[in-house]
């Protein structure tokens, strides 16, 4: 299938749906706290998608999965099911991967929230994992290979001493949860994608503290490092303009301009 443009009326239906999936991870900020459940967390998002924002979680029900967001603490890599069973405990880190439908359109957004107290090596984990993401948006513009996006992610991540996890990419996004392309954070084949104003999609790199390898678990959506290391996400939906991108899912406390302008 091939990518699709999003026409400015599209562009403008998706700044809406990001703007509602950015602000579920701002309105739970101060819930995210030593003692809470992720059940309890995933409660009070749902509640607010549905009763405040008037719109749709797209992760409720998708192949069956039963919460309305992802909450992936520690080694789980992505794909954590909330659960009345999980209490978060000071020095935890957490990623919350929320994707609201509003008016046929999606907006996908995760980041990470260390509860409590922070340990060096979590704090430091999310920090290099969300500089990766943010190098990778200020390279974006019309005319570079997609491919570039993952390379750089890659080589930065692992000059930390930190590894990118391979089986998991970032997607095209629009009327569809997960359109063309597929990209990747890390060097690999891009099927010769360039990147053109008017797409839309994701990059949300997942980065290990130990090895990039990872282990599926019987539930069958619980994905945890192989090594049982510390494992962090973030997440934004962004549009390729005609000189950069626009981040369609920013929230207060990212520390990058929305609008990026590329003359490089
Ligand atoms: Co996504």
């Amino acid at each position: 299938m091939a990518i699709s443009i999003k026409t400015p009326e599209e562009i403008e239906k998706m700044r809406v749906a990001g703007r509602l999936a950015a602000e579920v991870l701002e309105m739970i900020e101060p819930h995210v706290k030593p003692g809470v459940t992720t059940a309890e967390l995933d409660r009070i998002c749902h509640d607010h998608i549905v009763n405040q924002q008037q719109a749709v979680s797209a992760c409720l029900g998708y192949h069956g999965f039963p919460k309305s967001v992802c909450i992936s603490v520690n080694e789980v890599v992505c794909h954590g099911i909330p659960s009345d069973d999980k209490i978060l405990r000071d020095g935890d880190i957490v990623n919350i991967d929320v994707t609201v439908i509003k008016d046929e359109y999606h907006g996908d957004t995760s980041k990470m929230f260390i509860v409590g107290k922070p340990t060096i090596q979590g704090e430091r984990l999310c920090r290099v994992t969300q500089e990766s993401l943010y190098l990778s948006l200020r390279m974006v513009k019309p005319g570079i290979r997609l491919r570039t996006l993952g390379r750089e992610i890659q080589k930065f991540v692992e000059a930390q001493d930190f590894s990118v996890v391979r089986e998991y990419c970032g997607h095209g996004i629009g009327k569809g949860f997960h359109e063309e392309p597929q990209v990747l954070h890390y060097d690999a084949d891009d099927g010769g994608v360039v990147l053109q104003a008017g797409m839309t999609f994701t990059i949300e790199p997942m980065v290990n503290a130990g090895d990039y390898r990872i282990r599926s678990m019987k539930d069958g959506w619980t994905v945890k490092t192989k090594d049982r290391s510390l494992s962090a996400q973030y997440e934004h939906t962004i549009v390729v303009t005609e000189n950069g991108c626009e981040i369609l899912t920013l929230r207060k406390d990212d520390t990058i301009e929305q609008v990026l302008v590329n003359e490089g």
